[in-house]
């Protein structure tokens, strides 16, 4: 594995042991065991997006790993003048160990890592949402202590995080539902990867169909970023796709509730389903910080010289 790019690129095997590794530093950070894999390295972490978790997560995880976090604002970039993302891959290949980025097209984000010499982390696409899907597992695997054969739902948008929960999903020997309106359907490559998957995978406009048993149901803001000028228009096709506690009677007794976060209260999720869920929630906001000290040691690590 030289780069997390997107979960398509995994196997499960992979994921797995990325989940493993992430519960292990986990671990250690909670018990005070040295873990400073990554002494001395610095991530370039490139943002064109707005972020509170992936920011401050990677910052905080390179730091409790021995190394440097550089947060580098697309806006303060040359790359937000133009410049090429080619040339600025094979610059910041001779300064940096590893670096992230968040950003609008996937091809950005492939380019980077196709240019430079470095290994490259999505942060989030449009396309993909890889460290998110990665600390969703951890999390769901945390509370329910497995993940094959348990029924994975996601209500909404086909956005990034629908994308990435389909691929990791089934990739772990999850069965995944999805509903969502037939106009916003998750990406072409995604549903054709899933239709290998048999009846393992299935896709519905019908929420309660999609929900009926799921022992864990994800759902994310109708209008990604990027998308605030179709915010009306999304407001009024997605009504009715909303994570509330009707919808909850039909799934499993003990149904977990997963979002990536920020919520819109009110829309994707009621207040009610939101703080009735709220540990789990903010158990996986926790665990993007552990996924990703996993990634980057997977990704960053160097063997020792001796
Ligand atoms: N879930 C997530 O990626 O959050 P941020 O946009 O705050 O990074
Ligand atoms: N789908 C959302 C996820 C935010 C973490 C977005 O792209 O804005």
């Amino acid at each position: 594995m030289k780069h997390l790019l997107k979960l398509l690129d995994l196997s499960g095997e992979q994921i797995t042991e990325l989940l493993n590794l992430g519960d292990q530093l986990k671990y250690e950070q909670k018990h005070g065991i040295d873990h400073q894999r990554l002494k001395g390295q610095t991530l370039g972490m490139i943002f064109q997006k707005s972020s509170t978790r992936t920011r401050v997560s990677f910052e905080v995880g390179i730091h409790q790993l021995g190394g440097t976090g550089l947060f580098l604002s697309a806006n303060d970039l040359q790359i937000g003048r133009g410049e090429p993302v080619q040339d600025t891959a094979r610059v910041l290949s001779r300064y940096l160990d590893g670096v992230m980025i968040r950003t609008f097209a996937q091809q950005e984000v492939e380019d980077l890592a196709k240019f430079g010499s470095i290994p490259v982390i999505n942060g989030l696409t449009d396309f993909c949402h890889p460290c998110q899907v990665l600390a969703d597992l951890m999390t769901v695997r945390e509370h329910k202590g497995g993940l094959a054969g348990l029924k994975l739902c996601y209500i909404g948008d086909g956005n990034n995080m629908a994308n990435s929960l389909i691929v990791g999903g089934l990739k772990v020997g999850m069965n995944v539902s999805v509903a969502t309106p037939k106009a916003y359907q998750p990406d072409g490559t995604v549903l054709s990867f899933a239709s290998a998957y048999g009846d393992k995978f299935s896709l519905t406009d019908d929420i309660h169909a999609a929900a009926a048993g799921a022992d864990v149901v994800f759902t994310d803001v109708w209008a990604s970023m990027g998308m605030e000028g179709e915010a009306q228009q999304r407001r009024a096709a997605f009504t009715g796709y909303q994570v509330n506690d009707e919808l909850l009677s039909v799934c499993a007794r003990d149904v977990m509730v997963q979002h990536c976060l920020p919520a819109h209260r009110g829309e994707e999720i009621t207040e009610s389903v939101f703080e009735a869920h709220a540990n789990e929630i903010f158990d996986e906001a926790e665990n993007r910080l552990h996924a990703q000290k996993a990634v980057m040691v997977k990704l960053m690590e160097k063997p020792p010289l001796f």
